[in-house]
């Protein structure tokens, strides 16, 4: 499964690249209006510190029309941008005729199976079920994800699942056991991948014994 991490902020990217693990972000509106800066040299630059992975840019637009030319605007700017696009019926129309160009495709605010299902039959690169908003209205956020990797696999649709809005490791351990292609996370929780405390607590112990016996063999000559 690869991770991606969900910010705009560059700062964090280069910190989750320098672990290794990094294989792609997710930006979105908001992620972007945090920053507080200039879009397309943010992209740019997102862009630059991760070539080798997938970059997630949102249209703003709401009308087919609107969100063909932001989309073939985006994918000027740099060879690893994905285009993200609400699953709503323009942008399914959209979809439609951006991945008969070639154009790879992120759909966001995904909320249920029959919507994944529809972004599937249009040809869209990723689906973003967000798990933890499902999860907040009382709904079981990973039963989503789930229900998309059966529906995929039964019909043998390329498109990826990737497990948005997670909100611990824990949803990224069911979304790995639910099939998920991709899990996208902020960079707190992926920094809290790493951590288990008896990793800590052994380690611990196998230096402090080391130590010791350094201090005997240090003693003995
Ligand atoms: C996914 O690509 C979205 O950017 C993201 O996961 C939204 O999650 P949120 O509910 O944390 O805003």
């Amino acid at each position: 499964m690869k991770f991606f991490l969900d910010t705009a902020n560059v700062n964090e990217i280069k910190e989750a690249k320098s672990w290794a693990i990094l294989d792609g972000v997710t930006t979105n509106p908001s992620h972007v209006a945090k920053e507080g800066r200039e879009f397309i040299p943010l992209v740019e630059e997102i862009c630059d510190i991760l070539p080798e992975g997938d970059i997630s840019v949102e249209v703003t637009s709401t009308d087919m029309n609107g969100i063909l030319k932001e989309a073939r605007e985006f994918v000027k700017i740099r060879k690893n941008i994905v285009v993200k696009i609400p699953l709503i019926k323009e942008g399914i129309k959209a979809i439609n005729i951006l991945s008969q160009e070639g154009v790879r495709i992120n759909t966001t605010l995904c909320f249920s199976a029959i919507q994944a299902l529809i972004a599937a039959k249009v040809g869209a690169t990723y689906i973003s079920p967000f798990v933890g908003r499902l999860d907040a209205i009382g709904t079981n956020g990973m039963e989503l994800v789930k229900q998309i990797r059966q529906i995929y696999d039964k019909f043998g649709y390329k498109t990826q699942v990737l497990s948005a809005a997670l909100r611990n490791p824990m949803h990224v351990l069911e979304s790995a056991l639910a099939g998920a292609d991709v899990s996208t996370m902020g960079f707190g929780i992926m920094e809290q991948l790493f951590y288990h405390p008896l990793t800590d607590l052994g380690l611990e112990q196998f230096l402090n014994d080391w130590k010791k016996l350094q201090r005997a063999i240090q003693h003995k000559n």
